[in-house]
């Protein structure tokens, strides 16, 4: 019988063997960061004591941003997605979220239709841009005058969020994430770029900026931070074609794209 239920810190070898489904390019986040950052926001579905499936979520200030949702490959097409969704859905609503969004390949039909089937609808398209090396940054325009790099206090980030368009709660849950670095830039008044990066990715989610010419002031913000052992970074230039041009001119190659799929709960 299918329970939808809480994960445990002990779900973590199940978690690391289902991660792979969703052919990231990187490695199950650890264990220690799962105890630490995932588990709490994570169901399990569980057949006959088996874990067939997980779904992993944050949620925002009132948005659920769906990350994973994953099915081991001999339970697909019997509802075991979809009763992962109802049942985070309904734990979303009862904490007072309103909405709900998460990212997925164009040519992912099963999740598509399963997203569909909970009232999503594709809203922009995302793509990934890697350097092969934090050098190749130094190919993008060089810092606008006027504009600084630095840190943003905890009581900024709704105003940072504000003002670069990024979903309200998004850099105060970054910040409570371990080893990530967030850097903003900021043109005197406001508040024209924010990154957070994850050097074991190695990536930069969010990556906001007011124009694509700031792109690499804010990677050069940031690239103190990356982990030597780690050539690479990619960042994922979100509804905007524009920034995307500027990077791939810098060198960058186009990787992934994404659909944001997004919906009322
Ligand atoms: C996407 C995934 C989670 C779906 O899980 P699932 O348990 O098979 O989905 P369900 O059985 O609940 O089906 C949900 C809907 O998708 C449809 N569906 C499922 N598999 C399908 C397939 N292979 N082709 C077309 N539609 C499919 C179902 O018909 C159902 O739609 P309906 O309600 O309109 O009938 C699963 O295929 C999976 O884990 N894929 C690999 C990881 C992944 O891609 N995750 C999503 C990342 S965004």
């Amino acid at each position: 019988m299918l329970r939808i239920r809480p994960a445990l810190p002990a779900d973590y070898p199940d978690f690391a063997r289902l991660f792979p489904e969703l052919t990231a390019h990187h490695a199950p986040p650890s264990e220690a960061r799962w105890t630490a950052e995932m588990v709490a926001t994570t169901l399990i579905a569980d057949e006959g004591g088996a874990a067939v499936g997980y779904l992993y979520g944050q949620p925002l200030v009132d948005t659920a941003y769906i990350r994973h949702v994953v099915v081991a490959p001999h339970a697909r097409g019997r509802g075991v997605g979809k009763a992962l969704l109802d049942t985070a859905g309904e734990g979303f609503r009862a904490r007072g979220l309103t909405r709900w969004c998460l990212n997925v390949r164009p040519d992912n039909v099963a999740a598509l239709r399963l997203y569909a089937s909970v009232g999503m609808a594709p809203i922009f398209e995302s793509v990934f841009l890697k350097f092969a090396d934090w050098a190749d940054i130094d190919a993008l325009p060089a810092d606008p005058p006027g504009v600084t790099a630095g840190t943003c206090a905890p009581d900024e980030d709704a105003r940072a969020e504000a003002e670069l368009g990024l979903i309200p709660g998004t850099l105060a849950d970054a910040r409570a994430r371990a080893a990530r670095t967030m850097r903003v830039l900021r043109d005197g008044v406001r508040f024209v770029g924010a990154g957070v990066l994850d050097p074991d990715v190695p990536g930069i989610t969010p990556f906001a900026v007011a124009t694509p010419s700031l792109a690499g002031a804010l990677l050069r913000a940031l690239r103190p931070f990356r982990r030597p052992d780690l050539a690479h970074v990619e960042v994922r230039a979100e509804a905007n074609p524009p920034l995307a041009a500027v990077l791939e001119a810098a060198g960058a190659t186009v990787g992934l794209r994404t659909l944001r799929y997004e919906g009322a709960l």
